[in-house]
């Protein structure tokens, strides 16, 4: 046997890669997260609620020994995001890629919010994305190929109903994003941005679940949906793969719309069944 065949370095389009994500005690981060270590990368999983992450990696680690690290950070403070950065760091000894996916809605009427409903979501949504390029950057620029992606939403392009913190967040997170890529490109670190449309994670069930029959409110709003399906937490990981790795090699100051067809038209109504609701 070829000696490259016995060898045990990991594979995967991430091999030898570590990254630090956030909010990847749920949803799209979870997968995200789980994505990662199968592509060889080892994973900082950053959240609020440390038991939920340590139980994730548990799960990562059974499948890929040592690949995933559970932290406890609230990512609207500044001194929990540079500690999660400088724990990933120690335990992995590098950084390549940061994912800034944690995200929370209020939803309610711009007039009756107070400014402390209004920094809350700035300061989780977009300001946490500041903390973690500031505390990240040194260890992306070592690298000398650095990757930053940052989770917008279709609200980075439209408005959305009763949320318009969130929406100014949301469309906030491409300025940034394009701010990045324009002044570390010479440091070798791109920076993109990926837009998902309706993604069944709990951020979505927490809105339905206030109607009285939540399936049958997610199926309306799936009728303006062309392709008529939702999102899985899984389809959107994978975009964010791509924009991690070199298969986006030179993409940057970008984002990538991934929502079943739904910004495309002005209006829709979905007239079902379409090919994609019928399994494959
Ligand atoms: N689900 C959708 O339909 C959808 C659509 C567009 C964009 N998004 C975006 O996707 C991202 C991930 O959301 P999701 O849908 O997976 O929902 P989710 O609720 O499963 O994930 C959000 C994660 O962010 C974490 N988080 C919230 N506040 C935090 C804080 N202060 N510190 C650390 N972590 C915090 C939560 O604990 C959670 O793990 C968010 O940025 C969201 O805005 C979601």
């Amino acid at each position: 046997m070829s000696k490259q065949a016995t060898s045990s370095r990991p594979t995967g389009r991430l091999a030898g890669k570590v990254a630090w994500i956030s909010g990847a005690t749920s949803g799209i981060g979870e997968a995200a997260a789980e994505l990662f270590a199968q592509e060889g990368a080892r994973v900082a999983l950053v959240g609020r609620r440390l038991a939920l992450g340590r139980a994730i990696a548990t799960r990562i680690n059974r499948r890929t020994p040592g690949a995933a690290l559970a932290l406890g950070c609230d990512v609207s403070s500044e001194r929990a995001v540079a500690r999660s950065i400088a724990a990933t760091v120690k335990r992995f000894g590098r950084l390549d890629i940061v994912v800034n996916n944690a995200g929370m809605v209020e939803i309610g009427d711009l007039h009756r919010y107070t400014e402390a409903q209004w920094d809350r979501v700035m300061g989780v949504n977009v300001k946490s994305m500041f903390f973690a390029f500031k505390h990240a950057f040194p260890h992306l620029r070592a690298t000398r190929r650095g990757y930053v992606v940052n989770v917008g939403s279709i609200s980075s392009f439209v408005g959305q109903a009763r949320t318009p913190v969130y929406t100014t967040t949301k469309h906030a997170i491409l300025g940034l994003t394009r701010s990045i890529a324009l002044d570390y490109a010479a440091a070798g670190v791109r920076c993109n941005c990926v837009c998902p449309g309706i993604t069944e994670t709990p951020m979505l069930w927490e809105h339905l679940n206030v109607r009285p029959d939540p399936r049958a409110a997610l199926d309306e709003r799936l009728r303006r949906v062309p392709m008529g399906v939702s999102l899985s937490p899984q389809d959107v990981a994978r975009s964010i793969l791509y924009f991690s790795c070199e298969d986006s090699a030179g993409v940057t100051g970008t984002s990538l719309t991934i929502d079943c067809g739904y910004l495309t038209a002005a209006e829709w109504q979905c007239a079902g069944p379409t090919a994609f609701q019928q399994r494959t």
